[in-house]
C-alpha cells in the first residue's frame, strides 16, 4: 500500500496490492480524476492526455473548462455538471474556485470528530488542501488507503479561512467521474417490510440515483449506489460501490454529461440543509467508502464486509458469537405482563436460548403505541416488581435479559412532552404533525439529549440489560428547532444526526459488556453509522423466510450476516401470511444474528426440540456464518430459488444454504455450483458423512433435492478431510 505523488506529472497514486486510485493537478491547482480500478503499475503522460484533452502547456481556464474535464471535486462555479461542493459567500454571490495549496501524506487516518468513521489501522491517508484565493475558504479532500482491503475512504472538510461568514449549502463526501457511463446503475429501494430490494438499470445521460429526505437513511433506500460493467457478473467484472457512513438524509447520484462522463457522488443530502461558517470554522462531510472489485459484485461486496470486520464495527461483540434471543414483540406485542414473561422465558430456557429481550410497552402507560415515549419509567401494572424485578427473575432461570428503548421520540400523551413541548421538532404555526402517534424530539440540543441519556441510562441500569434494541419509528416532518437562529433552521437535519450519534456514543460507552443493535421501525436506518456503535441492526420487520431471501440477499450487497437481526417468528408469518417450514425459518435466519421471535409457549414438543437442535448448530457454526467469506450463489430476485454459502478463511468449512421458493411438479434434482472452496481438498457434509471434493462441488454442483412442498431448503456443513 501506498501514496505516491509524481512532481512531473503531478499525479496522485494511491494504490494496495489489487487497486489503484490515479488523479492529478491541471495546471497544476485543479485535481482531475485519471483512474480507478485494477492496479497499474503507472499512467504514462500519453494516456493521461488522451483521457482530459490537454497538456500542462495548454491548458487555460478558459479554453479547458474544468466543465470538459473529469473532476475529483468539482464546484458549480466552472462546471456546470452537479456539483460536490457550493457555497455562497456574504455578499450573496457563489463562486468557488478552489486551488491546489498543498498535500501531506499521514499514517492511519484523521479523526472526523463527532462524525463516526472507520478506524485507519495499517493505512495511510492523503490530505489534500485546496483553496479559493478571492474568499479564502480552504477544501482539504481526505482520500485514507487500506493495505487489507480495497476500498478508498473519502471525505472532505471546509474551512472558512477567509475573515467573512459563508453558509455551506452543498457539501458530498466523494465525487467520482468515470471515463464512458456504459455501466448499469444499482439502487436498493423498497419500502416497510420490504427493505433493501435490488433495482439495476443502465446509465442514461441526465441525473440518477437514489436519496432520502426523511431524516434517515430510511426503509425506501439505502445510502449506498453500485455502478458495474454491462458483462459485470456476481463473480467476474468491474464492480464499483459506494457507501456513506451516515444516517441522515443523503444522495448518491450519477450525472451522465455530454461526453458520457458519469459522475459519482455521495453525501449529505443538500435539500434543506445549509451550513454556517464563520471565520476560522469547519465542516466536517461524512465519510464516503468506494469499494472496487474486478471479481464482480460478489468481490465488491466483500470489501465492504471486511471493512466492516476490520475497520468499523467495535467493541465486545464486533467478531464474537452473538447471544440466541427470544423477543417478546410478536409474541405479545404490547399484551403482556410478568407472568407472560416469564412464561416465555420459562420456555426460553426449555428451547435452550441465551436472553429474552422485553420489547415496547414496559414503561409509562404504554398498552399500544399512543403514549408514554419519552417517560422511560417501569410500568408498575405490568411488571409489579419494576424492570430491576423482572430482570432478577428472568437472571435466576440462567437467561440474559434485553431492553426495547426509543430514545430518539416522545408521545404527546407523556409527562416529558408536558414538561416541555418545545423539546420536539416543530415548525412554530404548523400542526405538530405525529407518526405512529409520536414526535421526533430535537437532539440538536444539549439539554434535551442530556436529559434522555440520563433516562435511559437509568433504565438499562436497573434493569442489569445484556442487550439493547435502539429503536426509531418515525421519519422527520415540518423541520424546526426553537433553540436554533433563523439562519442556521437549515442545519437541523445534520445537527440531529450528530445529536443520535453524541447519545450513542455516552450510552454505548457506559455499558461496554452490552450488546447493542440498531433498528428502526423495521431496517429504516441500516447504514454505515449506526454499524460504527452497534454492531447488527434489526433487518425488516418482515420475518418472513422466503422475503427475508430477498432482503438479506440485497442487504449482503453491503453488510455481512453479522450486521444483520434476523429471527424465526410464527405462521402464518405476521406480514405476509404465509407458511414456511420451521427448518427453512431457520436455515434463513442463521445467515444472520439469530433469534426468535413467537411465542414458545404455544410450540408443541416437537419444535421446541427441533428449536434445541438449531441452536446447538448455531453454536457450531456461528463464527464461520457471521464471520466467513460471504458468496452469494442464487438470487430470489432472479427466479424461484435462492441459495449463499460461508467459507472460513482457511477455506477448510464452509455452510452452504438453498432454499426452493414454490415447489413445481414434476421437476428433476438440480445442481448448485459452490464457489470459494480448496479445488484441491475433499469436504465432508457434517450431517450426512458424505465426501466431495472442492472441485467437484465448484464445477459440478451440489445436488438439490427436487421439492416436495414450498420453501423447502437445504443446508450443508462442509469440513475438509485432514
Ligand atoms: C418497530 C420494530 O421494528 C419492531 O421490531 C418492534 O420493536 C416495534 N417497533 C415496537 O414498537
Amino acid at each position: 500500500m501506498s501514496i505516491a505523488y509524481d512532481s512531473r506529472t503531478q499525479a496522485f497514486h494511491l494504490k494496495n496490492a489489487r487497486v489503484s486510485y490515479i488523479f492529478r493537478l491541471a495546471g497544476g491547482k485543479y485535481p482531475i480524476h485519471v483512474y480507478w480500478g485494477r492496479r497499474v503499475r503507472n499512467i504514462t503522460d500519453e494516456l493521461i492526455e488522451r483521457r482530459t484533452a490537454w497538456t500542462d502547456e495548454t491548458f487555460s481556464l478558459n479554453e479547458a473548462s474544468l466543465d470538459y474535464l473529469p473532476q475529483e471535486c468539482p464546484t458549480f462555479a466552472v462546471d456546470m455538471r452537479e456539483g460536490m461542493i457550493h457555497l455562497v459567500h456574504e455578499n450573496g454571490t457563489s463562486a468557488l474556485l478552489p486551488e491546489y495549496v498543498s498535500h501531506e501524506v499521514v499514517d492511519g487516518k484523521p479523526s472526523l470528530g463527532e462524525l463516526p468513521g472507520a478506524r485507519g489501522e495499517g493505512a495511510q491517508t492523503l490530505l489534500l488542501r485546496l483553496r479559493d484565493a478571492v474568499s479564502g475558504v480552504v477544501i482539504e479532500l481526505c482520500y485514507t488507503v487500506y493495505e487489507d482491503v480495497d476500498v478508498i475512504a473519502r471525505s472532505a472538510r471546509i474551512v472558512n479561512g477567509g475573515k467573512t461568514p459563508v453558509t455551506v449549502e452543498k457539501a458530498l463526501s466523494a465525487c467520482v467521474d468515470f471515463d464512458g457511463s456504459d455501466m448499469n446503475l444499482t439502487t436498493l429501494n423498497g419500502a416497510w417490510a420490504r427493505e433493501r430490494h435490488l433495482y439495476t438499470r443502465p446509465l442514461v445521460p441526465g441525473h440518477q440515483g437514489t436519496a432520502s429526505v426523511r431524516g434517515a437513511s430510511s426503509v425506501q433506500t439505502s445510502p449506498f449506489m453500485m455502478l458495474t460493467g454491462r458483462d459485470t457478473t456476481e463473480t467476474a467484472g468491474d464492480a464499483f460501490g459506494f457507501a456513506l457512513c451516515y444516517s441522515g438524509n443523503f444522495e448518491a447520484s450519477v450525472y451522465v454529461d455530454q461526453h458520457a462522463v458519469a459522475r459519482a457522488q455521495i453525501g449529505i443530502h443538500p435539500f434543506n440543509f445549509s451550513w454556517r461558517l464563520a471565520p476560522g470554522e469547519a465542516f466536517q462531510t461524512p465519510e464516503a467508502y468506494l469499494a472496487y472489485s474486478a471479481g464482480g459484485i460478489g468481490g465488491m461486496s466483500r470489501q465492504f464486509h471486511t471493512l466492516i470486520h476490520r475497520h468499523i464495527t467495535t467493541g465486545k461483540y464486533a467478531r464474537a458469537a452473538r447471544p440466541i434471543l427470544i423477543n417478546n414483540w410478536e409474541a405479545t406485542y404490547f399484551n403482556f405482563d410478568e407472568a407472560k414473561l416469564l412464561d416465555l422465558a420459562r420456555a426460553a430456557v426449555r428451547a435452550d436460548i441465551d436472553l429474552l429481550v422485553l420489547d415496547d410497552g414496559w414503561f409509562g402507560h404504554r398498552d399500544r403505541d399512543n403514549s408514554s415515549l419519552g417517560d422511560w419509567v417501569d410500568d408498575t401494572r405490568k411488571l409489579p416488581d419494576g424492570l430491576a424485578g423482572l430482570s432478577e427473575k428472568i437472571h435466576a432461570l440462567g437467561l440474559k435479559f434485553g431492553l426495547w428503548v426509543e430514545p430518539e421520540m416522545v408521545s404527546p400523551d407523556s409527562d416529558l412532552y408536558r414538561a416541555h413541548p418545545d423539546w420536539c421538532i416543530h415548525a412554530p404555526g404548523y400542526p405538530r404533525v405525529e407518526m405512529r402517534n409520536q414526535l421526533v424530539l430535537d437532539l440538536s440540543r444539549a439539554e434535551v439529549r442530556d436529559h434522555v441519556v440520563g433516562m435511559i441510562t437509568d433504565a438499562l441500569r436497573r434493569g442489569h440489560v445484556d442487550y439493547v434494541k435502539w429503536d426509531m419509528n418515525r421519519f422527520i416532518t415540518m423541520w424546526g428547532s426553537a433553540a436554533l437562529p433563523a439562519g442556521r433552521q437549515k442545519e437541523l437535519g445534520h445537527r440531529y444526526i450528530l445529536g443520535v450519534y453524541d447519545m450513542m456514543r455516552r450510552i454505548t460507552q457506559a455499558f461496554p459488556d452490552v450488546l447493542f443493535e440498531s433498528c428502526a421501525g423495521g431496517g429504516g436506518r441500516f447504514d454505515l453509522g449506526m454499524l460504527c456503535f452497534m454492531p447488527q441492526t434489526w433487518c425488516s420487520d418482515d420475518t418472513d423466510a422466503w422475503m427475508r431471501c430477498k432482503i438479506q440477499h440485497a442487504t449482503s450487497l453491503v453488510f455481512p450476516p453479522s450486521a444483520m437481526g434476523a429471527h424465526v417468528s410464527a405462521v402464518p408469518n405476521h406480514q405476509t401470511g404465509r407458511s414456511t417450514p420451521l427448518s427453512t425459518r431457520a436455515a434463513v435466519a442463521m445467515s444472520g444474528t439469530y433469534g426468535y421471535e413467537l411465542d414458545l409457549t404455544k410450540l408443541p414438543d416437537e419444535e421446541i426440540e427441533a428449536i434445541r437442535a438449531f441452536n446447538a448448530k448455531v453454536r457450531a457454526v456461528q463464527p464461520l456464518l457471521l464471520y466467513g467469506t460471504y458468496h452469494r450463489l442464487r438470487s430470489a430476485f432472479e427466479g424461484n430459488d435462492a441459495a449463499w454459502m460461508s467459507v472460513s478463511e482457511d477455506r477448510r468449512e464452509a455452510v452452504v444454504t438453498h432454499v426452493y421458493g414454490q415447489a413445481v411438479p414434476n421437476t428433476k434434482d438440480g445442481l448448485l455450483r459452490l464457489t470459494g472452496l480448496d479445488p484441491d481438498l475433499t469436504y465432508r457434509d457434517a450431517q450426512t458423512g458424505k465426501t466431495y471434493g472442492g472441485d467437484e462441488l465448484m464445477y459440478y454442483g451440489l445436488r438439490l433435492k427436487a421439492p416436495w412442498g414450498d420453501y423447502m431448503s437445504q443446508q450443508w456443513h462442509l469440513v475438509a478431510e485432514a
